[in-house]
């Protein structure tokens, strides 16, 4: 058993609460705690329908042929859990990230399906009795189709009357049934990018473009929601610990933009959310994918590994609590790439953590090729690929287990 000295760093919660020390998963948070080797994936990107009958926004919106791709069955997830821990355990993480569709929990408004949280409460123990603790995302990017409305963005999504109703309702089912099992929590994923690309590109459900009074409302009711998902959890368990998930952008400073326009935007953009959720927070996570340069006609998007350490750095520094990346990858078909990708970013993680930073752990994202939202099928992401309903390792599977076993350094 651990006394409780690490708390003070960790909380800015509730205090030592007597069960902390004697729960194995809290007790060994503090910065001693072996370092969180984890990989990511969300529901809505792996899970198939399996006997649920529920719909999204985003089934809606593909109905009404704004997407290339249906999400159809996914990878299967929901069916073959078993068979994607199979892979979880053969690339020896200890941690997996994975998120609860709230369509499919309540897929009418106020009716929980208990079923489908006795699913997920029995992963998140198999998963534990595995050796692999559960991080649990409660939204990331959807919404039931009962709080859309594609017709009335200004009432869509975080702005849906529903939403407001039953969420404090929904996070209370789920905490009720899977808290035996979790400990770590992620209320949401990039709730900014949904809203930049929902109601600022067009690109993503309601389809909305260039209002961003939108994307401003719906980033503040999604951290209302937030900091409402984060008191319950608490208020369930005193030993919760709350994640963020924010997207974090590397915006490279433009020779052309002498007054750093373009790199203000980009840091409004990068801390929007946290700003008004970090209090609630006990470990501040992001997600890091590329650096963006804008020339006066497009954005361009480049892999600079240098910008994950950047941002750790970034991040601790502002808000001052232990970071997590809880998601990077890189989306191609070229596996070498991916593993050259891995090696220099994880590379970047590894010196800001000499240099001193407190990270607690690294998400590779993502577990298995899914679905990549407006991109559809194209888009790999995985160290899996899924193949006749088996996951396959790609060569960046085998060097990411060799990372974590410690068998090679990056
Ligand atoms: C999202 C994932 C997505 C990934 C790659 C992240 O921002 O959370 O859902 O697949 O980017 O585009």
């Amino acid at each position: 058993m651990r006394a409780c000295w690490a708390i003070p760093l960790l909380l800015s919660g509730p205090g030592c609460h007597p069960s902390m020390a004697d729960n194995p998963v809290t007790a060994s948070l503090g910065p001693e705690a072996p370092f969180w080797w984890g990989v990511a994936t969300s529901p809505y990107q792996v899970e198939d329908p399996g006997e649920g009958v529920f719909a999204t926004d985003w089934d809606l919106f593909y109905e009404r042929g704004h997407l290339r791709d249906a999400r159809g069955d996914g990878v299967g997830s929901w069916t073959q859990m078993a068979r994607d821990q199979e892979a979880l355990v053969e690339l020896g993480v200890s941690h997996y990230r994975f998120g609860i569709e709230w369509a499919r929990v309540e897929p009418e408004p106020g009716l929980i399906d208990r079923d489908a949280l006795a699913q997920y409460a029995s992963y998140a123990r198999s998963l534990r009795e595995a050796g692999i603790e559960p991080v649990v995302c409660l939204w990331h990017f959807t919404f039931p189709d009962w709080a859309t409305d594609l017709d009335r963005p200004d009432a869509n999504g975080w702005l849906h009357p529903l939403t407001g109703d039953r969420w404090g309702a929904y996070v209370g089912a789920v905490a009720d049934a899977l808290g035996p099992h979790v400990s770590l929590w992620a209320p949401q994923n990039e709730p900014k990018a949904q809203a930049m690309a929902g109601y600022f590109l067009g690109i993503w459900p309601p389809g909305v473009s260039g209002d961003l009074g939108l994307v401003a409302a719906q980033t503040d009711a999604a951290i209302e929601r937030f900091n409402e998902a984060a008191a319950i959890l608490r208020s369930r368990d005193p030993d919760a610990r709350i994640l963020t998930i924010q997207n974090q952008v590397a915006f490279e400073a433009q020779a052309w933009d002498a007054l750093g326009v373009f790199t203000r935007i980009g840091d409004q953009y990068n801390h929007a959310h946290l700003d008004g959720v970090h209090h609630q927070a006990d470990y501040v996570g992001f997600n890091y994918y590329y650096r963006r340069k804008a020339s006066p006609f497009a954005a361009v998007e480049e892999t600079w590994p240098r910008g994950i350490r950047l941002a750790i750095e970034d991040l601790e520094a502002r808000y001052g609590k232990p970071i997590i990346i809880m998601e990077n990858g890189i989306g191609t078909e070229n596996d070498r790439l991916r593993q050259a990708y891995l090696r220099a970013h994880l590379y970047q993680v590894e010196a800001a953590r000499r240099n001193g930073s407190d990270v607690r752990g690294y998400f590779a994202w993502s577990l298995v090729d899914n679905y990549e939202w407006a991109l559809g099928w194209d888009v790999q992401y995985g160290l899996y690929a899924h193949q006749e309903g088996l996951l396959v390792p790609k060569e960046s599977a085998h060097l990411y287990a060799r990372f974590i076993r410690g068998d090679e350094s990056p």
